[in-house]
């Protein structure tokens, strides 16, 4: 990690769902460990992203608060990470208008979330979602970072954010560093239950990380496989199941599995059991460390708090140094 000495590393997640496979690998597991790095890090949860899926106020105080019990839960250390909310910093509302002035809406209309709406015929998409591309740029491009780790579905939105920065640039000087994506090799793509489709909310094929043991049992239980015979030899390269166990899995583990596969007499039902074990086992400290801290809500809320302070800082300078580029300073 010794390449990411004074970095500044930034990402954020939407608390629009409960965190899943997907979530932790593609991003949140590499977000924990970067701040054992020598970068800085900042961490916030979009919570003014989930505005465009989420419409209840009771459910989305709930989403952001578990989304934050959930970090802290897995190892995010305040004191090494700046962890934040991004609606507690003004200056992103602010500078998305700015931004949106310079941002054609060709761009925007080649964004993959718009697109998929316009493609399923939704007469639903709102301006929120037609925007949303703005908003990740300017939570991007207001604290400077050099890289923003995320999965790999959000390689197009980091690369948007460079294309706005560099316009803003071009017309006014140089105010934003263009950033660059990081994606996590093996975990920048995590299949889904379904076995087609990369794991998301939206397609209903998630592995919940901190579901009761009932509901996981139920969604490891539900993996798409194919017909093959529990007798017969299984290729695990092409199995849903394997995939996902080998995300867990140290190299001696896979290949013991993977040995299973192919001799013949091992069930996908067998090896369901084995990643249900392993998920539980996995997860099994941090959903003890959960638990403590949802009797502690006034903890994480000023661990929320005293992120905000500190994004501020530098938030703010941004955007007084964009005010004074763009003439709205007097
Ligand atoms: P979802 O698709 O379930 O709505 P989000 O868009 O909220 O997930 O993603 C939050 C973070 O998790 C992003 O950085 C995203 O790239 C990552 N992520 C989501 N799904 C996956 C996946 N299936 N594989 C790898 N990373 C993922
Ligand atoms: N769009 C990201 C997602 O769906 C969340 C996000 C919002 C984000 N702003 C960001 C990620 C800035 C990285 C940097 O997961």
């Amino acid at each position: 990690m010794n390449q990411l000495k004074s970095k500044r590393i930034l990402s954020g997640v939407q608390p629009s769902g409960l965190p899943h496979l997907g979530n932790y690998f593609g991003a949140m597991k590499s977000h924990i460990e970067i701040q054992n790095s020598d970068a800085e890090t900042f961490i916030f949860i979009a919570d003014l992203h989930a505005l465009t899926t989420i419409k209840n106020p009771e459910k989305l105080r709930e989403l952001i608060l578990n989304l934050a019990i959930d970090y802290l839960a897995i190892g995010l250390e305040p004191d090494k990470t700046v962890f934040f909310r991004q609606s507690d910093i003004h200056e992103h509302s602010e500078l998305t208008w700015i931004l949106n002035c310079v941002t054609p809406v060709s761009m925007l209309e080649q964004a993959h979330a718009y697109k998929d709406a316009v493609a399923k015929g939704s007469k639903d998409a709102t301006a929120g979602l037609f925007g949303y591309p703005v908003l990740m740029a300017v939570d991007i491009l207001i604290y400077k970072p050099d890289l923003v780790p995320v999965g790999r579905d959000q390689k197009q939105h980091v690369e948007i954010a460079r294309d706005i920065a560099g316009k803003f640039n071009r017309i006014y000087g140089e105010v934003f560093k263009l950033p660059e994506p990081l994606i996590h090799k093996e975990f920048g793509y995590v299949i889904g239950t379904d076995g087609k489709n990369k794991m998301s909310k939206s397609y209903g094929n998630v592995i919940n990380m901190f579901s009761d043991e009932k509901t996981l049992r139920k969604q490891v239980m539900g993996i798409v496989t194919d017909s093959t015979p529990l007798e017969e030899p299984k290729d695990p390269e092409n199995d849903t199941v394997f995939k996902l166990y080998s995300l867990f899995a140290d190299e001696s583990e896979k290949k013991t599995l993977a040995e299973k596969y192919r001799a013949g007499g091992f069930g996908y039902g067998d090896a369901k059991k084995l990643l249900f074990e392993k998920i539980l086992d996995t997860f099994k400290p941090y959903r003890e460390k959960r638990e403590q801290l949802k009797k502690d809500v006034q903890y994480v809320l000023n661990v929320l708090k005293q992120g905000a302070e500190k994004a501020r800082t530098v938030a703010s300078a941004t955007k007084q140094e964009v005010w004074e580029k763009i003439g709205l300073m007097l």
